[in-house]
């Protein structure tokens, strides 16, 4: 008997038990933006063997149980959980972005005449990053601190204007998902040429770090978050 079940959500899944991620991960299967779709269905549109990813699930569950004191982030309230978001995956993206700006500024250049997709790389790093800085911005100074309030205050209006900006931030989401997608995409999953430098790689390597970050941060939120204030998105 599995652990867990084909029918449930993939993001169910994951708020169970984070570790999941890394297995969708493998797979190819977003659990964030995609989160909301049945383990079923995903295994079915992406011709998957459901059997294994279900034995992967497993895996990973057993390995987690072994590790105590795990966080069950479903158990936190919304404040102690938008602070642990801000803290972590807030303060990740600030220090990463312009790092990575960087980064792909000097592959660019050194690598750029004879790599063009670095060019794409660069564009589309930048465009993820300026949407980046304005959403965690628009977070911290206008979602967040409505979202606090409603936890000592469950009032019916605050919710309704909460599900507004809920659902703008799902679609910027959404957008940062398929950046990330394209880029995995036209770098062929981050194959670093074999004239790539340690700076190549660093940058690549950095870039992945950011796609695993970014995909838990928005699973904490359009998963969980979202989810514990009984709004139905989607
Ligand atoms: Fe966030
Ligand atoms: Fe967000």
């Amino acid at each position: 008997m599995n652990k867990f079940q084909s029918a449930q959500s993939v993001g169910e899944i994951v708020s169970m038990m984070p570790g999941a991620s890394e297995v969708f991960k493998k797979f190819n299967i977003d659990f964030c933006c995609g989160g909301h779709r049945s383990l079923s269905e995903v295994v079915r549109a992406q011709n998957l063997d459901e059997a294994e990813v279900l034995g992967k699930l497993d895996e990973m569950y057993e390995k987690t149980e072994q590790l105590s004191g795990h966080t069950d982030f479903r158990k936190m309230t919304l404040t102690d959980l938008i602070d642990h978001i801000v803290n972590t995956h807030h303060v990740y993206l600030n220090r990463a972005l312009p790092e990575l700006s960087d980064l792909t500024n000097t592959i660019l250049r050194v690598h750029g005449p004879t790599h063009s997709v670095l060019f794409r790389v660069h564009k589309l790093f930048h465009s993820l990053k300026m949407e980046l800085e304005q959403h965690l911005i628009k977070e911290e100074e206008i979602l967040f601190p409505l979202i606090k309030e409603y936890d000592v205050n469950l009032s019916e209006p605050l919710l309704e204007k909460i599900s507004a900006i809920v659902k703008e931030t799902e679609e910027e989401h959404e957008a940062a998902g398929d950046i990330l997608k394209e880029l995995r995409r036209i770098t062929e999953d981050y194959l670093v040429p074999a004239d790539g430098c340690a700076t190549y790689s660093k940058t690549f390597q950095k870039l992945q770090e950011l796609e695993s970050d970014l995909f838990q941060h928005i699973h904490l939120e359009n998963n969980i978050l979202f989810r514990q204030l009984g709004l139905e998105v989607r």
